[in-house]
């Protein structure tokens, strides 16, 4: 029987990302437990997702406090009142700054694939609509694991779609999230497995059967 990980998910608008891994958890195909939502918005529309599903919820809104610092230190404090295994950005707007100890334990997906198309800003459709003007041929999501910049540290998962060139916006958007409900999930399982490996910028997916000696060599090197 597969690990079963605590999350928290950190929203900021609809919540079509965290109400993916709702669904996944619910069909059993991802063996989590979504102990806290936070919102930096009130008017998310994730929060009633969350109520829906009888999550907690908690809400840190950025302009209540006087910077990231102060916002992002919030944030860790509400999340370590939870057993949490990892902490997943599901369309969080805001710069969360890590402490160290959390590098590697937070992740986020981006609806594009970085390090194209992402940075302050570049969010949902303003990604997609960037991408068909740019003329790409290729787009898709990017799983990666969080430092302090927007969109930025170890990719773990990267799925490709085509950009066709009738795509609007929406159509893209489409295609690529179809893909992220994928991606987001199977990154998530790597992770409970212990199978992902930090190494510099890179991550490494150790195979299954490789599993076992890695984390005896990790725990010896503490
Ligand atoms: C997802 O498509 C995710 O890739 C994107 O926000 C969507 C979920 O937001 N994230 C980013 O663009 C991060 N740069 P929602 O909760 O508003 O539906």
């Amino acid at each position: 029987m597969p690990k079963t990980i605590n999350l928290a998910v950190l929203i900021s608008g609809g919540g079509s990302t965290l109400q993916n891994l709702i669904d996944k958890i619910r069909s059993d195909s991802l063996h989590a437990h979504i102990k806290i939502v936070i919102s930096s918005s009130a008017k998310a529309y994730g929060l009633k997702r969350a109520k829906q599903n009888s999550i907690p919820i908690s809400l840190i809104e950025f302009a209540d406090y006087k910077n990231t610092e102060e916002f992002s230190n919030t944030i860790v404090k509400e999340i370590e009142k939870h057993p949490i295994d990892l902490i997943i950005l599901a369309g969080f707007l805001h710069l969360f700054k890590i402490p160290d100890k959390y590098i590697g334990k937070v992740m986020n997906i981006h609806p594009g694939l970085i390090p194209s198309f992402c940075g302050k800003g570049y969010y949902g459709n303003r990604v997609h609509r960037t991408v068909i003007e740019s003329g790409v041929k290729v787009s898709g999501c990017t799983v990666h694991f969080v430092d302090n910049e927007y969109d930025r540290g170890p990719i773990i998962i990267q799925r490709t779609v085509p950009v066709l060139y009738d795509d609007t916006p929406d159509t893209l958007s489409e295609r690529v999230f179809k893909e992220e409900c994928i991606a987001y999930p199977d990154a998530i399982r790597l992770f409970a497995e212990g199978r992902l490996e930090i190494v510099g910028r890179r991550v490494r997916i150790v195979k299954p059967e490789e599993t076992k000696q890695w984390i005896k060599q990790k725990d010896s090197n503490r």
